[in-house]
C-alpha cells in the first residue's frame, strides 16, 4: 500500500474533544491514515475527563492551562507549543474544530508550517464578531486560513460561499451526533445528581459560561433562575458549573444555597448527555447544546443575543431568548406552564446530522488525498 496520510488532529476544550473524539476513532479504525492527536489542554480536567470516555489518548499534550487565562496567553502559548509538534510529527493535514482559541491558534501555526488544515464545524456565523466573543472572529479567521471545510449544514456552506470560500467544502452533518451515539445510554448512572425526582419533578437543565455573558448578562441570567426556582414548586434546576473560577464565583454568589437549584460539578459527556435525554427542558448559552437537546426531543431557551445555530430556532426547538432577566423568565415560565407551547417545542429534530458525519469528513480526507473515486454525498437532513 501507498505510504498513509498522516492526519493530526489538535484540540483543547471539552466541546472540541467531544466532537473531534467519534473522528479521531474513525481515523484510527481506517487503514489509509496514520491518526495523531495533540492537545493542547486549553482545558485540563473538562478535556480529560472526554478522553477518559472515548477511551483515546495523546501523543502531544501542550498542557497550557492556567487559571483565569487569557486570550492572548492561549493563542501564544498554542502558537509556539505546535512549532516544535508539527516539526516533530510533520503531519499531511492538521484538523481543527470549530471557532475556540486552540482551534485558531493552531490552524495559524500549520498554516506557518505550511501544512494542509481541514477545518470541523466549518461555516457557523452570527456575522457579529463581538457576538459571541471571540469566538466568531476565531472561525471567521480558521475559515480564511482552512483549505478542507465540513460544515455541518447546507445553511453553513451557503456562509461560505458568502465569502468566496468555494473550493473543498463539504456537507457533512456535525459529529456531535456521532459522538451520542457513544454517550447516551440507559445505563449510564446519574445517581450522584442527588434528590432529584426525574419522574414527579421538573428537571430544568442549566448551563453558562460564554465569556460575553460574563459580568451583568451573567447576573440577569442566574437572577432569571433564582425567580424561577422561587416560584415553581415542582421544579429542580440542575447546574452542572463550568470550572471558570468567573462563572464559579458569580453562580455562587447568585445560586449558592437556594432550593430547588443543584450547583454540580461538570459531568463527564456520558452523564450530561443522558442527563439531556431525561430531563423537562434546557437553558443554556452553549453551542453545542444547542444541537444535541433538540436531537433528544427537548426543548432549548437560549440565553443569548444572537446564535449561529438557526435550524433548530427554525425548526421550532430552540428559542432565542437573549439575557434580560425578565424575557428568560417569562419564556421559561410559558414552558413550565403552557403545555401546549411545551408540546410544540418539545420534538425531536435533527438538523445536525445522521450519526455519519465522522465517515463522510475521513471519505472527503481520503478523496482529497488522491485515494478515492468520488467524495462523499453531502449530508441531507430529513425532510418533514
Ligand atoms: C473556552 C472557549 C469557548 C468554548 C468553551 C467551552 C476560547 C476563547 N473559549 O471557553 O469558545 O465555548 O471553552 O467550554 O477558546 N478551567 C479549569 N479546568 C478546566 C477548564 C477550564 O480550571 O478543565 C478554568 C481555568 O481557570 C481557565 C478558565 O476555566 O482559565 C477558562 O477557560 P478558557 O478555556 O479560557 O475559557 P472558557 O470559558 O472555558
Ligand atoms: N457538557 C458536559 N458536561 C457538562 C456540561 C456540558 O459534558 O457539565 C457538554 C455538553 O453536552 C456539550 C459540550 O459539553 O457536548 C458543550 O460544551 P460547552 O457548553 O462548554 O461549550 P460550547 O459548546 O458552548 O462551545
Amino acid at each position: 500500500m501507498t505510504r498513509k496520510i498522516k492526519v493530526m488532529s489538535v484540540f483543547g476544550t471539552r466541546p472540541e474533544a467531544i466532537k473531534m473524539a467519534p473522528l479521531v476513532l474513525e481515523l484510527k479504525r481506517r487503514p489509509e491514515f496514520e491518526s495523531l492527536l495533540c492537545v493542547t489542554a486549553q482545558h485540563r480536567e473538562m478535556l480529560d475527563s472526554v478522553l477518559d470516555i472515548f477511551k483515546i489518548s495523546a501523543d502531544y499534550d501542550l498542557n497550557i492551562m492556567q487559571p483565569r487565562q487569557t486570550l492572548s496567553t492561549i493563542t501564544s502559548k498554542v502558537l509556539l507549543g505546535l512549532e516544535d509538534v508539527f516539526e516533530k510529527a510533520k503531519p499531511d493535514i492538521v484538523l481543527v474544530h470549530g471557532d475556540t482559541s486552540t482551534t485558531f491558534s493552531a490552524a495559524l501555526a500549520a498554516y506557518y508550517a505550511k501544512i494542509k488544515v481541514g477545518h470541523v464545524e466549518a461555516g457557523l456565523r452570527t456575522y457579529d464578531k463581538y457576538s459571541p466573543f471571540p469566538e466568531e472572529m476565531n472561525r471567521r479567521l480558521v475559515g480564511s486560513i482552512a483549505d478542507l471545510h465540513f460544515c455541518p449544514t447546507e445553511n453553513n456552506r451557503n456562509n461560505l460561499l458568502r465569502e468566496n470560500i468555494k473550493n473543498g467544502v463539504y456537507i457533512t452533518g456535525n459529529t456531535v451526533i456521532d459522538a451520542m451515539k457513544y454517550t447516551v445510554s440507559d445505563k449510564v448512572d446519574l445517581s450522584l445528581i442527588k434528590d432529584v425526582d426525574f419522574e414527579r419533578e421538573k428537571v430544568v437543565v442549566v448551563t453558562c459560561h460564554r465569556r460575553e455573558n460574563y459580568g451583568k448578562p451573567m447576573e440577569q441570567i442566574f437572577s432569571a433562575l433564582k425567580r424561577l426556582a422561587e416560584t415553581n414548586e415542582d421544579i429542580q434546576i440542575v447546574y452542572p458549573v463550568h470550572l471558570s473560577p468567573v462563572v464559579h464565583e458569580t453562580a455562587q454568589r447568585i445560586l449558592g444555597g437556594i432550593s430547588r437549584i443543584k450547583l454540580i460539578p461538570p459531568l463527564d459527556a456520558e452523564q450530561m448527555h443522558t442527563l439531556m435525554s431525561r430531563c423537562y427542558m434546557v437553558m443554556t448559552d452553549s453551542g453545542g447544546i444547542q444541537e444535541e437537546a433538540p436531537a433528544l426531543g427537548k426543548p432549548v431557551l437560549v440565553m443569548r443575543r444572537e446564535t449561529e445555530r438557526p435550524e433548530a430556532v427554525e425548526a421550532g426547538t430552540v428559542r432565542l431568548v437573549g439575557v434580560d432577566e425578565k424575557a428568560i423568565f417569562d419564556s421559561a415560565q410559558e414552558l413550565l406552564h403552557d403545555l401546549d407551547s411545551y408540546e410544540r417545542m418539545a420534538k425531536a429534530v435533527n438538523p445536525y446530522g445522521d450519526g455519519s458525519a465522522c465517515c463522510r469528513i475521513a471519505d472527503a480526507i481520503a478523496w482529497d488525498f488522491g485515494l478515492k473515486d468520488a467524495p462523499p454525498r453531502d449530508f441531507e437532513p430529513e425532510k418533514k
